[in-house]
């Protein structure tokens, strides 16, 4: 899928994004203390300077910023990446955003402790090309001894199962409650999928339906691992939700300086529908 059409679908996703939450605010709280934890444990307790490449809306990136890190969030989407500022601001935290492709991040080498993708942002590159290009930037883009924080749906069962829907997501409205749910349909390679987005939210006597358009590739843990070896990375763990505490499998990795294995940190699953989801 081109990449304007993966822009294109978040762009129109934007101003409805956080219908997939039961609470928005809840879900950023829970994930910020999480993915703080595991950056406090790994790097130490001083708040650090953290690039969200992937921030979307801001899920992660606000709540972040409101723990105090010091928090720049890129994406390809501009609407959503100025929606993620607004909502930074909104809460009383600063959020700087750029619409930038991860594929190129337009960062000096070494300017950040952190780089964080998370919730299956990776998914949406379509090639080992692509996602090659993505971790080199991400790693360039680290100092030395950094942290990479992936996030990620648990693919290996689905790759099995190849399921064609995800369960409903419900979120409350003022006006009534909304419905978020996917249908996938399998590529021939069994690896990628293009998926239906489709919300149903009240209308006037009824429901409007708003359906959105994209592509995913279901990368194993062993394909994420691969490629993140591959691009350099050392230190590589993958932190389990029943013992990492987020919703998602969570694969943490070093550029270069020290290799010791450390402990995940520790949390709650979060929610969007209770399941992981892109
Ligand atoms: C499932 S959303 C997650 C967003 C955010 N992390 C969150 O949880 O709210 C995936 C995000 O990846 C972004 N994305 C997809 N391809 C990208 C690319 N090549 N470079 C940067 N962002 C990209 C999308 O625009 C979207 O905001």
């Amino acid at each position: 899928m081109a990449e304007s059409s993966v822009r294109d679908f978040y762009d129109a996703l934007a101003g409805d994004y956080h219908l997939m939450f039961a609470d928005w605010d809840r879900s950023m709280a829970r994930q910020a203390a999480v993915l703080d934890g595991l950056v406090r444990h790994r790097l130490g307790e001083r708040p650090h300077r953290i690039l969200d490449c992937a921030c979307g809306i801001g899920t992660q990136a606000v709540g972040l910023a409101l723990r105090g890190h010091e928090v720049v969030g890129g994406d390809l989407s501009p609407v959503a990446a100025a929606r993620a500022a607004a909502e930074a601001s909104a809460r009383g935290t600063r959020l700087a955003t750029v619409a930038a492709d991860m594929r190129a991040l337009p960062f000096a080498p070494a300017s950040f402790d952190v780089v964080l993708c998370a919730d299956n942002s990776l998914a949406h590159l379509l090639t080992a090309h692509d996602v090659t290009r993505a971790l080199t930037g991400m790693r360039r883009t680290l100092r030395d001894g950094g942290l990479l924080v992936l996030t990620v749906r648990a693919y290996d069962e689905l790759r099995r199962t190849h399921p064609t829907a995800t369960p409903p997501q419900v979120a409350r409205t003022p006006d009534g409650r909304a419905i978020t749910f996917q249908l996938w349909h399998w590529h021939e390679d069994g690896e990628r999928y293009d998926l239906e987005h489709f919300q149903l939210v009240p209308a006037a006597g009824g429901w409007q339906v708003r359906v959105r358009r994209t592509t995913s590739w279901a990368l194993t843990r062993a394909q994420v691992t691969r490629l993140v070896t591959e691009a350099g990375f050392t230190d590589i763990m993958w932190h389990e939700p029943d013992t990492g505490g987020y919703y998602q499998p969570v694969l943490t990795a070093r550029r270069g300086g020290r290799t010791r294995r450390g402990t995940p940190g520790s949390g709650r699953p979060d929610d969007k529908g209770g399941s992981s989801r892109a």
